[in-house]
């Protein structure tokens, strides 16, 4: 008995992985608050979170029927490790269409959702001792799957303003090292919902190319964009032969629970990100790869359009309802599915509101440090909920501000 509860205790337990232990940072620790908020929710209580970017929209029968017809089709086996043919067919497709350039589905790998091939993207290009730049604020995941392959993030520090104007070659300058191998950008960006222009990413690209570094393109919300228009790193000569495009179908078909996305790259990486997937996923579910097939045809392409109408619409509600509260400073989002708000006049830091703001009004939302160092004072706020959702939220926002 006694030797049993020994080789129970912490002291004894074999040492956790470096890298394991490397990814607890504080984007991490971001999603309490949003975990905390769904088992409230859970258990019946009255909480109201606006923590997540997963909208209120169904995925379209169609392409749910597809999945149950695969299942009954029989297609519950082992999926080719790259990917179905007809589904990377159809992601380059959906590409060409979207941006008139050639892709080949050999360019296209499948993988469980942007999050995983994300991961898989920065594993492939940076590992122990490397740097990867990032624009902060950034997506709270960035900096852990970094570490997890044994780099390092290095912000490169723009204020909220600076980013909707201009990615300076200065910033990008002070941030590079010798051993700086990707820049990861995202646009439209989560949390600060900026949009980079020509300008912004013709100076990413002469850096790119200066420095000898790749270019790693989340691009999951370059559908729900409100105005302008989205542009691509890949649009600008010689820019896709050194960047590997991340997308999935969860912002754009509404579809966050099936965990499918993919990297779109140059070949010689795709190499690379399928001997990945091999022993990392051995292939994503078939059935599941079938309806997201179906999602990516031309008819998706009505549906996506259809459900960034209704999220430009939910932007200005929520925008409209936050302009009503004078201590909070916001920059309206060009696109995305986040106002992210400077809280910095409440004089409460913006991990601190955020606590508070759930212990007396039940709502949830994610405390700006999950998003770069830099980000203390922010907080971001989602509007993909349903319009009563934002409402109620608006209203408990509305009433904490007024008693702080
Ligand atoms: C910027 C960004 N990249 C990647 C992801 C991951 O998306 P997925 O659900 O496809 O894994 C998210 C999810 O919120 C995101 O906001």
């Amino acid at each position: 008995m006694e030797t049993l509860r020994r080789t129970n205790t912490d002291q004894e337990l074999p040492r956790f992985s470096e890298h394991t232990r490397a990814i607890a940072s504080e984007g991490a620790a971001g999603w309490a608050i949003a975990d905390a908020a769904a088992d409230a929710v859970d258990r019946g209580e009255d909480v109201v979170s606006l923590c997540l970017g997963d909208t209120s929209f169904d995925t379209p029968t169609r392409v749910s029927e597809a999945a149950i017809q695969s299942i009954r089709g029989g297609r519950t086996h082992y999926a080719p490790v790259p990917g179905t043919p007809g589904l990377r067919r159809n992601i380059a497709a959906a590409q060409k269409r979207f941006d008139g350039r050639d892709w080949s589905a050999a360019q296209a790998i499948v993988f469980g959702g942007a999050q995983n091939a994300l991961f898989a993207a920065l594993m492939t290009v940076a590992g122990a001792g490397d740097e990867v730049l990032c624009l902060e604020p950034w997506y709270a995941t960035y900096e852990a799957a970094i570490r997890a392959g044994g780099a390092v993030a290095r912000p490169v520090k723009l204020s909220l303003q600076n980013a909707r104007q201009k990615i300076s070659e200065d910033i990008l300058r002070a941030a590079v090292g010798d051993r700086t191998r990707a820049i990861l950008l995202n646009s439209p960006n989560n949390p600060g919902g900026y949009v980079f222009g020509k300008e912004d990413l013709e100076t990413v690209a002469r850096f790119a190319e200066r420095h000898n570094l790749w270019i790693i393109s989340d691009e999951v919300y370059r559908s729900t964009i409100f105005d302008g228009e989205f542009l691509s790193v890949t649009s600008i000569p010689g820019m896709t032969e050194r960047t590997i495009i991340v997308n999935s179908l969860s912002k754009s078909h509404a579809m966050t629970g099936w965990r499918l996305g993919w990297t779109l790259g140059p070949v010689s990486a795709s190499v690379h990100l399928e001997n990945l997937a091999q022993c990392m996923l051995f292939g994503s579910p078939t059935f599941i790869q079938d309806a997201a097939a179906v999602a990516l045809d031309e008819a998706g392409d009505e549906e996506m359009r259809f459900f960034a109408s209704e999220l430009k619409r939910r932007r200005d509600l929520m925008c409209a309802r936050l302009s009503e509260i004078p201590q909070l400073k916001f920059a309206r989002p060009g696109g995305g599915m986040f106002c992210f708000v400077d809280v910095s006049a409440t004089g409460l830091p913006g991990t601190e509101f955020v606590e508070r703001l759930y212990s007396t009004e039940r709502l949830a939302i994610v405390p700006g440090v999950a998003f770069g160092p830099d980000m203390k004072n922010f907080i971001r706020i989602s509007f993909s909920g349903a319009d009563s959702v934002i409402e109620s939220g608006m209203a408990r926002l509305k009433r904490f501000c007024a008693k702080s």
